[in-house]
């Protein structure tokens, strides 16, 4: 379609999204919007009728943006943005395939997403969900030596599963907590990024074996799928801290709970599950020694907002076939 000499692209919006980002869309002038107004996910068969001739689709990470949809687009589809940094969601393949492009929103959501595991990691060390239950609910007797005890992070070893962006911002604000060292593991050694918090490269076992803490910051890919099992439980030290704000399905989580309800490591605190969200009959909810959170990491209005805006600048690149601000290599 073309108005007043523009070339107009049809946009399908998965979700009700953050204002900044529909107003970068609306501003353009370059597209025609059609969107799933509400805020729970669009259903897939409306998804799969309404992509049908688009030229652009923004998305989230509650859709899974795999071969059928692709199909149902058809040969219009130029690019594919998603409002988040992770991209598991989407099949890289069949977007190669058609040569259709990916934009993410990496970095805008770092700083969030720190604070929160840093909130999350505090939260289940020190027990605080269960304290506070405790105080509300007639648990507070007198003052007890060692009641509601926990961890502390001074002179501890911290453990990063995957050292990005995201592990070293994690890492940059644990360290005033009086940390003595941050262990990684990762593919490989990443020497550059982690001088930048003095961080020693070990393997999965030995990151293990010595954490006090350990957090997953890892994308979800087919090598990162369970590889927090009973193997890497069974070397973790008893008392040992485990918290994941990556993905779900980077955890076992019969194993977890298996080792969380036999004493193998401490606790537990999640802030991403399978599925999602987890049923509340869930036996991980009926642990004390699990902190669970519903996917909050990035929650803040701001970072939110830069996210919706970030994803709208990918959208917009594509569809002029520029360069994407934040483009996922396929
Ligand atoms: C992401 O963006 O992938 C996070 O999981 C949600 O912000």
């Amino acid at each position: 379609m073309k108005a007043a000499g523009k070339q107009i692209s049809r946009v399908y919006v998965t979700r009700r999204i953050p204002p900044e980002g529909m107003r970068i869309l609306q501003e353009s002038r370059i597209c025609e919007i059609e969107q799933w107004d509400s805020d729970d996910p669009v259903p897939r068969g409306e998804l799969l009728k309404k992509v049908a001739g688009i030229q652009g689709l923004y998305c989230l990470l509650t859709e899974n943006i795999d071969e059928e949809v692709l199909k149902a687009a058809g040969p219009s589809l130029k690019v594919v943005s998603t409002m988040s940094v992770g991209y598991d969601h989407l099949s890289l393949d069949a977007l190669k395939k058609r040569g259709i492009r990916l934009g993410y929103t990496p970095d805008v959501l770092t700083e969030a997403v720190a604070e929160l595991t840093v909130a999350l990691l505090l939260a289940t060390s020190r027990r605080l969900i269960e304290a506070v239950d405790e105080a509300k609910n007639g648990g507070w007797g007198t003052w007890k030596p060692l009641w509601m005890c926990g961890n502390g992070l001074t002179q501890s070893t911290v453990g990063i599963l995957g050292l990005g962006r995201i592990g070293v911002a994690i890492a940059k604000r644990l360290k005033p907590f009086g940390v003595k060292k941050f262990l990684y593991t990762d593919v490989g050694p990443r020497p550059e990024v982690a001088a930048t918090i003095s961080a020693e490269f070990v393997s999965l076992d030995v990151l293990a074996q010595q954490s006090d803490f350990i957090t997953v910051c890892c994308a979800l890919t087919p090598e990162t799928q369970g590889i927090c099992d009973n193997r890497l439980f069974s070397k973790m030290k008893n008392n040992a801290v485990f918290i994941n704000t990556s993905r779900g399905a980077v955890v076992n989580q019969e194993d977890l709970y298996q080792a969380l309800l036999n004493g193998q490591i401490g606790a537990a605190g999640l802030d991403v599950t399978v599925p999602e969200p987890l049923p509340i009959d869930h036996p991980l909810f009926k642990l004390k020694n699990c902190v669970i959170l519903p996917h909050i990491a990035s929650a803040t209005v701001e970072t939110r907002n830069a996210m919706a805006a970030l994803a709208a600048k990918n959208l917009l690149a594509g569809l002029k076939g520029e360069a994407l601000p934040k483009e996922v290599p396929l």
